[in-house]
C-alpha cells in the first residue's frame, strides 16, 4: 500500500496531495513549518507546469533567507513522488510541478469512474436556505426574473453535489401594495374571460390601467388605499380575489421555470410571514434596535455606513424589510441553517445590506450572503420594441425554441419531427440558459441570438453538439469493441491539448 496522497485513487484534491508531499520537502529546510505554510495552485499556464508552489517567497522574510536559497533547498532534498514528472525552481523561488502523464492518465480513469469525478464532500453536514427566483406575482415573468432563477437554480445544484444540505424558496412578492391597485381594478374594469384565458396578461392590463388612473386620479389612488387596508385586515372578498390572482400567477410561474427546470423545495411568499411582522417590530422595540421618526418605526444604521431602514410605516402598515427579518427569524428557527444565500438583482444591494445589519442587532450570527447580478437586456433595451411592455419571459422562450428548431431542421433534415422538436427544445431553452450562465454575474449581460444559438465558440449549441459528438464516438467505439469496459479502458494524455484538457480536468 502506498501511504495516504502517494496514489491517483484516493481522490484527494490535487492542491493538497502536492501541498502535503512538498511540506515534508520544506520541512527538512526548517522543521516547525506547518501545513498553512505551503500552497499549491494551478498554474496559469502550461508553460510552468500544471501546478505551481510560491510559498517559498512568504518563506524568505519568515526565515530571512533568500526564497531562491529555500526553495532549492526543499526540492534538492524532496523525495521523489509518483505524481511528479519534474518540479523546477524558477526566478526568485517559484516551483513549477510538472505532473506525470501516467498518473495524470491514472487519475483520469479514476475520475470516470467515480460518481462524484473526485470531487469532495466540502458541504457535508451544512444546512443553506437559498432565496432565488422569487418573483413579484400578478404580473408576468418578464426577461429580468431569468437571472434570478437561473443562476440561483445553478448555485443550488452547485451546493447540492458538494454535500450540502440546501433549502430553496421562492420568496414570492405576494403582498404588496400592487394588490390595492390590481384589487380596484379588476372590479371596475377587469374581464373574467380573459383571466381564465391568459390570467398574467389580463392581471398586468388591469395594474396598468389602474396605476395609470391613479396617477391622474388621487381619489382613486386613495380607493386603492383602502383595498389594501381591506386586504391586509382580512375582508373576505378582498382575500378571494388575491387568492385567486396568485394562484394563478403561481402556477404561470411554475410552468416557466419547469420550463428553465427550476424546482423549489419551499415556496414562501412575503405572505406567509404576515402574522409575524408584529411581532417583529416588537422584537425590535424590546431590543431597542428602533426609533420613531416622523411617525414611523426605523432603524438607525449611520454606524454601519449605511442610509435609515423603516420597518413600520407612520400608517402602522408593514413592508419588505419587515417581512425579510421576519423570515430571516424564521428560517433560522424552523431550519437551524448555517448560512442563507439570496440571489437578486443589483438593485436590492442597500435592501440586504440593511436587512443583514438589523438581523445582527437581534443576535443573528449564521452567514449571511447576498449573490446580485447584473440586469439582462436584449440589444435594443430591456423593453422590447414592438411588444412595449418588458420582454416576456414565455415569449423569450417560445422564441429560442423556434430558432432552434429551423437550425435543426436545416442541420438534420432527416430526423424525425418529435425528434426534431425535442432536440429544439434542449437547444433553445439551454441556449438561453447559457447564455446568461457564460458571463459574470455581476456585468449588465446583452442577450443577442445570434451569439446565443451559434453553432460555434462558447455557446449552449457547440457544447450540446461536442457533447452529442463523444457520445457518438463512445457508442461506435462499443458497437466496434463489445468486449472492450471503455471505463477500464487507460488514458494516457500525451498530446500537449490532451495534457492540458487533463491537468483542466483533474482540477
Ligand atoms: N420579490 C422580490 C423582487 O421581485 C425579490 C425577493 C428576493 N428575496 C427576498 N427574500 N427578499 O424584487
Amino acid at each position: 500500500m502506498s501511504k495516504k496522497g502517494q496514489n491517483a485513487s484516493d481522490c484527494s484534491l490535487m492542491t493538497d496531495i502536492l501541498s502535503e508531499w512538498l511540506l515534508e520537502a520544506f520541512r527538512a529546510v526548517n522543521e516547525n513549518l506547518q501545513a498553512d505554510d505551503i500552497i499549491v495552485m494551478a498554474t496559469a499556464s502550461a508553460e510552468f507546469g500544471e501546478y505551481q508552489c510560491n510559498s517559498a517567497m512568504a518563506l524568505g522574510k519568515l526565515l530571512k533567507r533568500p526564497p531562491r536559497e529555500i526553495a532549492d533547498a526543499a526540492i534538492s532534498g524532496a523525495s521523489s513522488h509518483e505524481a511528479v514528472a519534474k518540479a523546477e525552481v524558477a526566478g526568485p523561488g517559484f516551483i513549477n510541478i510538472f505532473l506525470r502523464p501516467e498518473w495524470l492518465g491514472a487519475r483520469l480513469a479514476e475520475m470516470s469512474v467515480d460518481e462524484r469525478v473526485c470531487v469532495p464532500m466540502v458541504g457535508d453536514g451544512k444546512k443553506i436556505v437559498m432565496d432565488y427566483g422569487s418573483p413579484n406575482v400578478s404580473k408576468p415573468l418578464h426577461i429580468g426574473h431569468l437571472r434570478s432563477a437561473n443562476i440561483g437554480a445553478t448555485l443550488d445544484r452547485m451546493h447540492r453535489f458538494l454535500g450540502f444540505d440546501v433549502t430553496s424558496d421562492n420568496h414570492l412578492g405576494d403582498w404588496g401594495t400592487q394588490f390595492g391597485i390590481t384589487i380596484l381594478g379588476f372590479r371596475e374594469f377587469g374581464d373574467e374571460d380573459a383571466l381564465n384565458e391568459h390570467p398574467l396578461e389580463e392581471l398586468e392590463r388591469v395594474y396598468v390601467q389602474s396605476y395609470e388612473r391613479g396617477q391622474e386620479d388621487e381619489q382613486w389612488m386613495a380607493a386603492c388605499r383602502d383595498e389594501l387596508v381591506k386586504l391586509q385586515s382580512g375582508d373576505a372578498a378582498n382575500i378571494a380575489l388575491w387568492k385567486r390572482f396568485t394562484e394563478l400567477s403561481r402556477r404561470e410561474m411554475t410552468k416557466l421555470f419547469g420550463r428553465l427546470g427550476v424546482k423549489h423545495d419551499i415556496i414562501r411568499g412575503e405572505s406567509y410571514y404576515n402574522d409575524k411582522l408584529q411581532s417583529v417590530v416588537d422584537l425590535l422595540v424590546e431590543k431597542k434596535v428602533v426609533e420613531r421618526s416622523e411617525g414611523a418605526l426605523v432603524v438607525d444604521l449611520e454606524a454601519d455606513g449605511l442610509k435609515t431602514a423603516i420597518v413600520q410605516k407612520s400608517d402602522g402598515g408593514f413592508n419588505y424589510t419587515t417581512s425579510d427579518i421576519a423570515a430571516v427569524l424564521d428560517r433560522v428557527a424552523e431550519f437551524k441553517p448555517d448560512k442563507i444565500v439570496y440571489i437578486t438583482d443589483e438593485r436590492q444591494q442597500l435592501h440586504f445590506k440593511q436587512l443583514f445589519a438589523i438581523v445582527r442587532k437581534l443576535g443573528v450570527t449564521l452567514d449571511l450572503d447576498h449573490v446580485w447580478f447584473g440586469l439582462m437586456r436584449m440589444p435594443e433595451g430591456i423593453i422590447s420594441t414592438r411588444g412595449g411592455g418588458a420582454i416576456r419571459l414565455g415569449h423569450l422562450l417560445d422564441e429560442a425554441e423556434k430558432r432552434a428548431l429551423e437550425v435543426v431542421k436545416r442541420q438534420s433534415p432527416d430526423m424525425a419531427t418529435e425528434v426534431q422538436e425535442e432536440v429544439a427544445r434542449a437547444v433553445g431553452v439551454g441556449s438561453v440558459k447559457y447564455a446568461d450562465l457564460s458571463q459574470k454575474p455581476q456585468s449588465v449581460v446583452t442577450f443577442t441570438w445570434d451569439k446565443a444559438l451559434a453553432l460555434t465558440g462558447n455557446s449552449a449549441p457547440y457544447l450540446q453538439y461536442a457533447y452529442a459528438r463523444i457520445a457518438s464516438v463512445q457508442d461506435k467505439y462499443r458497437t466496434m469493441f463489445p468486449k472492450v469496459d471503455l471505463l477500464k479502458h487507460a488514458i494516457s494524455p500525451e498530446h500537449p491539448l490532451e495534457r492540458a484538457l487533463g491537468a483542466h480536468l483533474v482540477r
